[in-house]
């Protein structure tokens, strides 16, 4: 997809954003990379800038690495193509398993963070983690936030 896609402006297709569950990528800081199934997602402006919040709980491997690892992560809203990959991801764990091995998903070298996002996606996020919470009463899930750094479209979902 590297060449089938376009940046874009991180407010596009926010409809098409919460459409369908998401793949998150992480990262350690030895450069291993996770990806997991997320569908508590955010997108929009907060602090004046654009922002993904991700909804993680603490007993997930993700955790461990958005809290240990890099502090970046990448949002990769699948397309029909790999949709599939959202089963696999939301049941195995990275810390026993490599998922995009599993899942037959590619990964395109970041271009303005280190972890990268996966291939054939109909939008996928850059994001660099600027601040953390937890979710109170609501749920024992952690909030990470993450400054939209660039965002994608595949050019499939263009009209
Ligand atoms: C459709 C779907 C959506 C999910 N959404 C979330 C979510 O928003 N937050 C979360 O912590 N776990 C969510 N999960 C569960 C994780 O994806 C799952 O526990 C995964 O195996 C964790 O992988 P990890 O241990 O490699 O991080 C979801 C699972 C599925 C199938």
């Amino acid at each position: 997809m590297s060449e089938n896609r376009v940046e874009i402006n991180p407010y596009d297709y926010m409809n098409h954003f919460m459409k369908r569950a998401a793949l998150l990528v992480s990262m350690g800081k030895d450069g291993k990379l996770n990806v997991m199934a997320l569908l508590w997602k955010t997108i929009g402006e907060l602090w004046m800038i654009p922002v993904i919040t991700v909804a993680v709980s603490p007993s997930r491997y993700t955790f461990e690495l958005l809290t240990k690892g890099v502090k970046e992560f990448t949002v990769n809203i699948p397309s029909d193509r790999n949709e599939h990959a959202i089963d696999t991801c939301g049941t195995l764990s990275g810390r026993n398993t490599d998922k995009f091995k599993e899942a037959g998903l590619e990964v395109i070298e970041g271009k303005r963070t280190s972890v990268p996002t996966i291939k054939d996606s109909d939008l996928a996020y850059e994001c660099q983690i600027v601040h953390e919470a937890d979710s109170g009463s609501m749920a024992s899930h952690h909030l990470f936030f993450g400054k939209i750094l660039t965002a994608y479209a595949s050019k499939e979902i263009i009209n």
